[in-house]
């Protein structure tokens, strides 16, 4: 048995995109270990049903708690969105979402309180991201759109060219006509279309990615606890439940290591 301070983080996400927290717990905590779940075999979340997705957020935590890790961190804010507080009732243990941390750092980071939100279909159509802004400051003006043709972009590995640009330039538009200062990336997997996104966007806008935030918090909560790993050799696990090979190839590239076996687990 690992003593509870070397056990791993758990971090989960429909594929990809919850890569984008991991490079960044390698950047901001790089002594903890991880356990990372993608439910490949459904992804695309965004467009599926509510219900399902916190029944799947639920099998996969009872899974990442099975093997014994320490905190949970939804790197997915689909999963956020719906399932953040039904895993915080039904989970003894510490879980992190995306959300809070990409809501605060946007409130901090915009001038004109004019604030952007792109994210899959189910997070915006939750209205999780909208009432949180509003929440914490009744001046923002929000507007979001949801973009559901870029999930499949990046787990394509299509992240450049001329059709992707379209593609984003088409989804953003709506948004471009606000004037805002500020654009939260409001799923995981965007961050790697940020140099399509500036380039359509321009840099007159400030582009959050919230993984940044979340991991910061994640490091806080480790210290409140005093569960800061100690050891010198952290363990890096990616199970997956569908295709492993092509998750393993894909995830790879976009980590800029490579991920080792990954292991299929159906649940
Ligand atoms: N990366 C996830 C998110 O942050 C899920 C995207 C999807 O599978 O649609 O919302």
């Amino acid at each position: 048995m690992l003593e509870k301070k070397e056990a791993p983080l758990g971090v989960f996400d429909s594929g990809v995109g919850g890569l984008t927290v991991v490079r960044e717990i390698l950047k901001q905590i790089p002594s903890e270990s991880i356990l990372y779940y993608a439910d490949t075999a459904h992804v695309p979340y965004g467009s599926r049903d509510p219900q399902e997705l916190k029944g799947f957020a639920r099998k996969i935590t009872s899974y990442l708690v099975d093997q014994g890790c320490k905190m949970i961190i939804i790197a997915c804010n689909t999963s956020t969105s719906l399932a953040y507080e039904d895993l915080q009732t039904f989970f003894p243990l510490p879980i992190i979402g995306v959300i809070e941390p990409g809501v605060e750092k946007a409130l901090k980071t915009t001038k004109k309180s004019r604030i952007g939100v792109i994210g899959t279909v189910a997070t915006i159509n939750s209205g999780v991201y909208q009432q949180k802004l509003q929440a914490k400051n009744p001046d923002a003006q929000v507007y979001a759109a949801a973009c559901p043709p870029f999930v499949p972009l990046v787990e394509n590995g299509l992240i450049a060219g001329a059709d992707t640009e379209n593609t984003v330039a088409n989804c953003l538009s709506p948004l471009l006509e606000k004037n805002i200062d500020t654009l939260i990336l409001g799923c995981t997997h965007y961050p790697f279309l940020q140099p399509v996104i500036t380039k359509v966007i321009g840099s007159g806008i400030k582009v959050i990615d919230p993984a940044c935030e979340t991991v910061r918090k994640v490091g806080e909560k480790l210290k409140e606890l005093k569960l800061f790993a100690q050891g010198a050799n952290p363990s890096y696990h990616y199970v997956s439940s569908k295709s492993p090979q092509d998750f393993r190839a894909r995830g790879s590239v976009f980590l800029g290591e490579d991920l080792g076996t990954v292991k299929k687990v159906i649940l």
